[in-house]
């Protein structure tokens, strides 16, 4: 009998690249996601990766109903919960609605869990609940200190993890704080594809090579970083999604809670990005420099080694690939899914 895991956000992102890989590694998997910023229409593009089928339902985690409906039609083993808001400049905007999905969304979740007596999570954090107060790079124990909504609302979250377990020791946490996750799964069937404004480097590169967009704005380039542009861990997100298959393994067998990097354990420039980007499509990418965004950092990534150490994972796969896979999916969906 296969073990049974819900991915909430599955059809996201990160989610869908994570149900491939649980898949693979032979659990069932059931995706609960309401698709804010994914299509359904990735489900079947899984499902034809895998082989096999996966079932969905449409909705908000915050719906309380659904969850209960959820969860007494089926046995999980364990949910990774994938699902949230994500954009920095729209969560200072609207607080309230950042806090209510990622925030509440995950209370509803943790309540509805317990009742049922599933104690296995695996959380998406983020790079981002370090803020500018910690030293480079970062460890995971560094202090907490995010500048942004967003931020706050995923650093939240860990604060209520950590009352969860230390209250009751049946808790098997874990917690993941992605750096910049990129890139596309190597079928070039899903991969990123946002609904409405796009905030991200890597689809910005995709848009100008494919000539959707005339050039890439650099915000900034006056940092004090070699080249001047801001630096970031960039990881390829099928490396995340294995990351999310070796935390859950790991914390099925051992309770109490886990806090992971998941990184390359260095950085690359807005202008390496470019170059490395222009290489894998051949075409030139036209870039004009801009004020600093408000609210980013000059300079992070990981010290990725206690995920190394513990899970026995690592980032693989290269800053080529990462882009290459990432140009493959763009071409292949120049509209991204249907
Ligand atoms: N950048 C540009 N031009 C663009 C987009 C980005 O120059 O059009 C630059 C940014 O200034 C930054 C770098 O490219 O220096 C990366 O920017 P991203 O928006 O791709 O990623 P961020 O590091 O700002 O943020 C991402 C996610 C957050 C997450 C954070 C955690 O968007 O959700 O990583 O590391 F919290």
């Amino acid at each position: 009998m296969r073990r049974k895991i819900l991915v909430t956000g599955g059809a996201g992102y990160i989610g869908s690249h994570t149900c491939v890989e649980l898949l693979a590694a032979d659990y069932d998997v059931v995706v609960i996601d309401n698709f804010s910023n994914s299509k359904p229409a990735v489900l079947d593009r899984i499902a034809a990766i895998a082989g096999r089928a996966i079932s969905w339902h449409e909705g908000d985690l915050r719906d309380r109903a659904l969850l209960q409906r959820l969860f007494s039609q089926h046995h999980f083993a364990g949910v990774l919960h994938c699902a949230g808001v994500k954009s920095i400049p729209e969560a200072q905007q609207f607080p309230l609605k950042y806090y209510q999905h990622n925030l509440e969304a995950s209370l509803t979740l943790l309540d509805v869990m317990s009742q049922h007596g599933v104690h296995k999570l695996v959380f998406s954090s983020s790079a981002t609940v370090y803020g500018e107060a910690a030293r480079l790079p970062y460890r995971e124990e560094s202090p907490l200190a995010p500048n942004t909504v967003y931020g706050r609302s995923k650093m939240m979250v860990e604060e209520l993890l950590h009352d969860l377990v230390q209250a009751d020791d049946s808790w098997h946490i874990g917690i993941l704080r992605y750096f910049n996750p990129v890139g596309a799964h190597p079928s070039g069937l899903i991969g990123e594809d946002p609904n409405g404004q796009v905030n991200n480097l890597m689809p910005h590169l995709c848009r100008v090579a494919i000539g959707r967009q005339d050039a890439l704005s650099v915000f900034g380039h006056d940092y004090p970083t070699p080249d001047g542009t801001g630096v970031r861990d960039y990881l390829h997100v099928v490396d995340v999604a294995e990351g999310h298959v070796k935390a859950l393994q790991h914390i099925s067998a051992e309770n109490g809670l886990i806090t992971l990097n998941l990184g390359m354990g260095r950085g690359y420039s807005v202008l390496e990005m470019v170059r490395a980007f222009e290489q894998v499509c051949g075409n030139h990418i036209p870039v004009r420099f801009v004020a600093r965004r408000q609210g980013d950092l000059a300079s992070y990534y990981a010290d990725a080694s206690r995920a190394a150490d513990i899970l026995g994972w690592r980032a693989k796969r290269g800053l080529l690939e990462m882009c290459a896979d990432a140009w493959r999916w763009q071409s292949n969906n120049p509209d991204g899914y249907l």
